[in-house]
């Protein structure tokens, strides 16, 4: 979708009015303009600004329809319920097959240009690539803004952002078969040759020679070989910010096998893995004046003669020994390699990783929050800054000596299981185990496994894979910039 910032409404084929109850209030009494159609539905009480009401009236001039869409009470009218009815009135063009529209919204919300973007083009995705009936949402947004300059930038980065986000739920969304790790590796090379961002795959010779045991013995059991994507975009200055992400492309469990009702939306593990490739791009396309260095682990955990067996002890990139325990803590075996590697060949000022890790974040926080386990104070402020501003958002989970010992391995120097089979502190314990593999880097850890994919559909957001953390690491990386 092109976005374009107008000062003063023009001809259009659909005008999405944003109002809060005071301004449709104020309106109803006659203080300020606006166009007779749209007064006669306040006046007569069918519209007045409450949150989540929508109504269509005829336009007029070079207007040909206008949709009313309410914010509710103005204490309550933030960039959230902005980018709630920019989607609401986006999809309505959708469902009307405009070919474009245009958005006003009246609030003093900051960010506003950006929220509209936003919802305009997150709410109108679809998964459509297996489907004979395509949606076809609007080729055009017009969002009308009086402060022109500042609007155009914050439009166009909120587009490339929003469309990063789009990217990431399509990867999310393909099936295990068509993005396997090799698919995913190629991907990425095509994407970084596209946007100019550096790419280097290791292959599975290359990662047996590193010694990336843990990693290899999660994709041992796969018909299809792991590989190890890095990715370099460098036009910043300084030590790098290194982003990691498990790309788990199908996650059976291995020879813990998941039971039905577990499994099969596994396609989803790779989730962490495509936020990083979708951040990047994104990075690259607003040519953001940053160093980055993005890596992902695809593997496939499948069964199978070859897949690793619980009770196996594994040497990492590390040198440390990891027993597996359960071949459905996998993540943290991917991750771990990957991130021993990252911190040792990068020194990066602040790693990063992402990954769809315990099913445990989802009882604690449901499919609304990432769960945040940081060594870094300000980092971790900043991060939760960004899931502020964005809505993706992250609240932090203690990282205390005592879950790290719990991981201590009786027969090996870790275990990939935490207490009570893992479900005690699940998270917790999961993020422990990673911080021995990242030495001392300031480090980050978000768990999207109830973020990344969602169940059902709620407001600019599909059903399906979600795309969480590629507009929170944007945010993070070039937000104040
Ligand atoms: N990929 C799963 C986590 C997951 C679960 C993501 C549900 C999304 C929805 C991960 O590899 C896993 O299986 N974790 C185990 C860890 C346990 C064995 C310590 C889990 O959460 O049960
Ligand atoms: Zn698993
Ligand atoms: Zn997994």
């Amino acid at each position: 979708m092109d976005v374009k910032v107008i000062e003063k409404v023009g001809k259009t084929e659909l005008l999405g009015m944003l109002l809060t109850e005071e301004k449709a209030k104020m309106l109803k009494k006659g203080k300020g303009r606006i166009y007779k159609g749209t007064l006669n539905v306040i006046k007569s009480g069918d519209f007045s600004g409450k949150e989540d009401q929508m109504i269509r009236v005829p336009g007029e001039d070079g207007v040909k329809r206008i949709i009313l869409v309410g914010l509710g009470k103005k204490k309550d009218a933030d960039a959230e319920a902005v980018r709630k009815a920019a989607a609401a009135a986006a999809s309505e063009a959708m469902e009307l097959k405009l070919k474009e529209l245009s958005v006003m919204a009246d609030t003093s919300v900051k960010g506003e240009v950006t929220a509209i973007t936003e919802g305009a083009i997150l709410g109108t995705y679809d998964f459509d690539k297996y489907k004979k009936k395509k949606k076809t949402p609007p080729r055009l947004l017009n969002v009308v803004s009086g402060d022109l300059k500042k609007a155009k930038e914050e439009a166009e980065k909120a587009r490339i952002a929003s469309e990063g986000t789009c990217m990431a739920r399509d990867w999310v969304n393909e099936t295990s078969d068509v993005m396997n790790p090799v698919a995913a590796a190629d991907l990425a090379k095509k994407m970084g040759k596209k946007h100019g961002i550096k790419v280097r795959v290791m292959d599975k010779k290359a990662l047996k020679k590193m010694g990336m045991n843990l990693m290899l013995s999660v994709a041992a059991g796969s018909k299809y070989p792991p590989r190890l994507v890095v990715l370099e975009y460098n036009k910043g200055k300084g030590r790098p910010v290194v982003l990691v992400g498990k790309g788990v492309t199908f996650d059976s469990g291995g020879l813990n096998l998941k039971p039905t009702g577990y499994i099969e939306m596994m396609k989803m593990d790779k989730g962490g893995a495509m936020t990083v490739l979708a951040a990047m791009v994104a990075l690259a396309r607003m040519k953001a004046k940053v160093n980055v260095v993005g890596l992902m682990g695809m593997v496939e955990n499948m069964i199978g003669p070859d897949a690793t067996k619980p009770g196996e002890i594994l040497k990492g990139y590390a040198g440390k020994t990891v027993e597996m325990c359960d071949t459905d803590a996998e993540g943290r075996m991917v991750l771990a390699d990957a991130l021993a590697y990252a911190t040792k060949r990068y020194k990066p000022r602040v790693v990063v990783d992402l990954a769809t890790l315990t099913g445990v974040v989802l009882i604690v926080f449901g499919e609304y929050v990432a769960a945040l386990m940081a060594t870094d104070d300000k980092e971790a402020e900043a991060l939760f800054k960004a899931g502020e501003k964005t809505f993706e958002r992250v609240w932090r989970l203690p990282v205390y000596k005592e879950y790290e010992d719990e991981m201590k391995g009786e027969v090996s120097d870790w275990k990939n299981l935490g207490y009570k089979e893992g479900r005690y502190a699940g998270t917790i314990t999961g993020g422990a185990f990673l911080k021995q593999f990242v030495g001392k880097t300031p480090w980050l850890h978000v768990d999207i496994a109830g973020t990344a994919w969602w169940e059902k559909p709620r407001n600019y957001i599909p059903k399906g894979g979600t795309g969480f953390g590629v507009r929170l690491l944007v945010e993070y990386l070039t937000g104040g910039k």
